[in-house]
């Protein structure tokens, strides 16, 4: 069976591109359409109210594109969102903490796992209790966790400083914590936080693991479609790539490219999602 209308990916803004990259160099057959709030953006800071209508808003919009299958890339969205989407929606969801966290249960050897996020995504301790959970099912016992949200990451990689010394001066003081705690596996459960990926490592050290949740996700939405059924099949066509925002495209194309790498977005169309009447 196969199934050729597109997945529909969302974030906030541009930073679930690196989610979207990921997406493409595991199932570069697949066609997309990737909305982008950045008009609202961004969530990392709203309350979970407002993240969760933001969410619905936006999954209405991709179930409007006929898409079979919904991420949230974006960490935020996920913590807060993930239950009331899934709920909600007549397609699979995939978000990006689940993968996140089996990842760094695999990935750990000493049982000390650091986690680095927006303030919103911390404070949901969503990110723990997926990794507690996730250690549980994999029998592993004496697992500590430690949290360190890194609002200042988002602003850095979107000014495209991904690899100066205000960037690594944040970066360690941001991190120090993590280092005194002897972690050896670092989550990086914000969208934007792959981009300083280089920074972040050399600060960490090279004993650290770091864990990019895009790469996860893209694996669990590869084994997804073929499970369900519903991977593409070879129409002749190639796949299409669609691009929305909620702000002016220029500008979302000229900022999103450095997240983007290859495939550079263009023909992106503007659309609000807050037209959509929800009821949390
Ligand atoms: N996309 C968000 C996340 O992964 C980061 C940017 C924002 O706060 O909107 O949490």
């Amino acid at each position: 069976m196969t199934d050729n209308r597109p997945v529909g990916v969302f974030d906030s803004g541009i930073g679930g591109l690196t989610v979207l990259r990921e997406i493409w160099n595991a199932v570069p057959d697949e066609s997309t359409v990737y909305f982008g709030d950045n008009s609202r953006a961004p969530y990392g800071t709203k309350s979970r109210s407002t993240v969760i209508r933001y969410s619905l808003q936006n999954m209405k919009f991709l179930e409007s594109k006929d898409v079979k299958m919904i991420v949230v890339a974006c960490n935020t969205a996920s913590a807060y969102a993930y239950d009331e989407l899934k709920a909600r929606a007549g397609v699979p969801v995939v978000e990006v903490v689940t993968p996140g966290a089996d990842e760094a249960c695999r990935a750990t050897k000493n049982g000390r796992i650091g986690i680095i996020a927006t303030k919103g995504t911390i404070s949901t301790g969503v990110y723990r209790a997926a990794v507690e959970r996730r250690a549980g099912e994999l029998g592993m016992k004496d697992i500590e966790i430690f949290q360190q949200a890194c609002p200042l990451f988002v602003s850095l990689a979107e000014e495209g400083w991904w690899d100066n010394e205000i960037t690594r001066l944040t970066a360690c003081e941001y991190l120090k914590p993590l280092k005194e705690a002897g972690i050896d596996t670092l989550v990086m459960a914000c969208t934007h936080y792959p981009l300083l990926s280089k920074v972040i490592g050399e600060v960490m050290g090279r004993d650290v693991t770091l864990v990019n949740t895009g790469v996860a996700t893209a694996k669990v939405v590869k084994s997804l479609l073929e499970t369900e059924g519903i991977a593409s099949g070879a129409d002749g066509h190639g796949p299409v790539r669609e691009f929305y925002t909620s702000d002016e495209p220029g500008l979302f194309e000229q900022v999103a490219a450095p997240f983007l790498g290859e495939g550079l977005p263009s023909g992106t169309k503007h659309f609000t999602t807050d037209r959509y009447e929800v009821t949390i």
